[in-house]
């Protein structure tokens, strides 16, 4: 709670393009949850998290940048919305660091997103990568985040903040709202397009796998008819066929269909038609965003004022909370 409203708060790393995995998994909640009134909403560019894998330094700063382009895009309205850059609220960082020193080892070695990555990074497995879901407890407590919007894939870090939050509670009193985390009922686990059993993500090497936020008509239809189904010959919304189930959950976060809906417009069609019909779903979900996107991209004053205005916004909460943690577990604080 802040001010005595609902706070709401959540983010993306700055790391590539963003996935439609991404897009119907979190953003598009985002916008429909802050389009209800009282809500205080705060939306993170979450670049520190970025960097648990190696960046290019120019291609960094540009994916960062874009995504807050691609936020304000999708619907966000950056005058109502606070949306600012984890690294220009230092707090984050420094609160980090604080609750790592309550978080055990056993916990972070059970997070199932560290185990991946690890695999994915064996080259690189960095104590960042380690502490991550630490990082992510700090960005939601210092805002006092009642309620977190994600993919299902986060829950498990949602789980260890509020574990995190209850301890540091235990210990000092009621110092941290302890955040729910709310998954939407569409598009909560988005699968890659090439391997249905394997999550659509911005790092798949393949480029098929992924539909990115600004592929274009052609690039979406095209990675439609070759997402992998199977060879029954039939369609139906079931575990045995995840690669069909994938399209259909696609199609139902696009148009807000229910399964039975989606089931009826694809009576009677053949593999073909239903992944044509589903990539214009996708096409038509992601024209209006798209056509923002490329206005937005020609205004760089806009844009860089809505980063400073944020970043002084968010700040202000972020320090408010942090002041209140150091003070409680015995910092001395610096003469006036
Ligand atoms: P990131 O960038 O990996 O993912 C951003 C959001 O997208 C969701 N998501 C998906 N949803 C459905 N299907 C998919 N295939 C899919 N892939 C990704 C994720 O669940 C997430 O909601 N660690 C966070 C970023 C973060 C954060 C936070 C989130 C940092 N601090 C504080 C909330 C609160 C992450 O997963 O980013």
């Amino acid at each position: 709670m802040i001010d005595g409203k609902k706070t709401m708060l959540s983010g993306m790393q700055a790391t590539g393009m963003i996935t439609l995995g991404n897009y119907l998994g979190a953003l598009k909640n985002w916008v429909n949850l802050s389009d209800e009134e009282g809500i205080n909403c705060f939306y993170g560019i979450m670049d520190l998290h970025s960097i648990t894998v190696r960046q290019n330094p120019t291609e960094f700063r540009q994916n960062a940048r874009r995504l807050l382009q691609l936020y304000i895009a999708a619907g966000l309205d950056p005058e109502k919305n606070c949306i600012f850059f984890q690294s220009h609220v230092p707090a984050h960082a420094e609160l980090a660091w604080i609750l790592n020193c309550y978080t055990y080892m056993g916990e972070m070695n059970r997070m199932t997103q560290f185990k991946d990555k690890a695999a994915k990074h064996a080259d690189n497995i960095n104590t960042g990568l380690f502490t991550y879901p630490v990082l992510m407890a700090a960005d939601i407590l210092l805002y006092q985040a009642d309620l977190v919007p994600v993919g299902k894939d986060q829950m498990q870090h949602l789980e260890i903040t509020r574990d995190i939050a209850n301890r540091f509670n235990g210990v000092y009193g009621d110092v941290f709202t302890v955040p729910e985390g709310y998954v939407g009922k569409q598009g909560a686990r988005i699968m890659s397009l090439a391997d249905p059993m394997k999550k659509m993500s911005k790092s798949d090497e393949n480029q098929n796998a992924s539909i990115y936020l600004l592929d274009d008509k052609d690039t979406i239809m095209r990675k439609f008819k070759k997402a992998v189904t199977d060879s029954d010959g039939f369609i139906a919304y079931s575990d045995e066929k995840p690669g069909i189930r994938n399209l259909i959950d696609i199609y139902c976060a696009c148009t807000s269909k229910t399964v039975e809906e989606a089931l009826a417009d694809f009576n009677g069609m053949n593999y073909g038609q239903l992944k044509e019909c589903v990539g214009e779903a996708v096409v038509n979900e992601l024209a209006p965003l798209q056509a923002r996107y490329d206005e937005l991209a020609k205004n760089k004053d806009y844009i860089d004022r809505i980063m400073k205005e944020n970043a002084q916004k968010a700040s202000y909460y972020a320090n408010k909370t942090l002041r209140k943690v150091k003070k409680k577990v015995g910092f001395t604080e610096m003469p006036r």
